[in-house]
């Protein structure tokens, strides 16, 4: 084992579209920092945005955001989203935008599912801002639902790695969580 220097071997993360209205306009941006920051009630989730993006001074204005998840097949639409600026292109003509409770927090049909969320803090962490915000609803196509929750399998996610800088498929199911470990306890 030899040290690498501090490197972010946090990936694969799900590559996700947050969603911002900015001059009244829907916008798109790819975002693969996302964060689960309280899982119960009520889930806050975060999103780490560079403070030169464009997206950023709507999230300020409006205090919404979403957060859409796109499967393999919007891969080229969600990569032009992490390559062009919403100053400059409208991005959000690339999709069939709805609105949800928030009003201002745009969303993707075609992304299979979608949160919508209410900023509730922000902080300044070297270049970026973190946007955290509370979960207060998520949408989800019929398609990728298996007994009332989200199947990853239907949804196959677009997962995104730093180091190969490629996007990544999901595999198969290793094991069930909090159940396979106990074939170790002894007794
Ligand atoms: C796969 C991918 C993931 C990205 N993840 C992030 C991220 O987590 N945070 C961030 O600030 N920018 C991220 N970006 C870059 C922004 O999406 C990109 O700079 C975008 O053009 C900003 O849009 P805007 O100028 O309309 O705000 C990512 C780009 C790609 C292609």
């Amino acid at each position: 084992m030899k040290p690498i220097g501090p490197t972010n071997a946090l990936y694969p993360m799900p590559t996700t579209l947050v969603g911002v209205t900015v001059d009244s306009k829907p916008n798109f941006l790819a975002v693969a920092h996302v964060g689960i920051m309280n899982h119960g009630t009520p889930q806050y989730l975060s999103v780490g945005l560079n403070k030169d993006h464009y997206s950023n001074s709507g999230i300020h204005e409006n205090k919404t955001f979403s957060i859409c998840l796109p499967s393999e097949n919007l891969m080229k639409k969600t990569d032009y989203c992490g390559i062009m600026t919403g100053k400059k292109t409208d991005k959000a003509a690339l999709f069939d935008v709805f609105f949800g409770k928030l009003k201002t927090a745009p969303m993707i049909h075609e992304c299979p599912v979608n949160m919508e969320l209410k900023l509730q803090d922000v902080l300044s962490l070297g270049k970026h801002e973190i946007f955290i915000g509370e979960l207060v609803q998520t949408y989800a196509d019929d398609s990728v639902i298996t007994e009332g929750n989200i199947n990853i399998a239907k949804l196959s996610p677009l997962l995104f790695d730093m180091a190969s800088k490629k996007y990544w498929a999901l595999g198969e199911p290793l094991g069930d969580c909090w159940n396979i470990g106990k074939e170790l306890k002894n007794n």
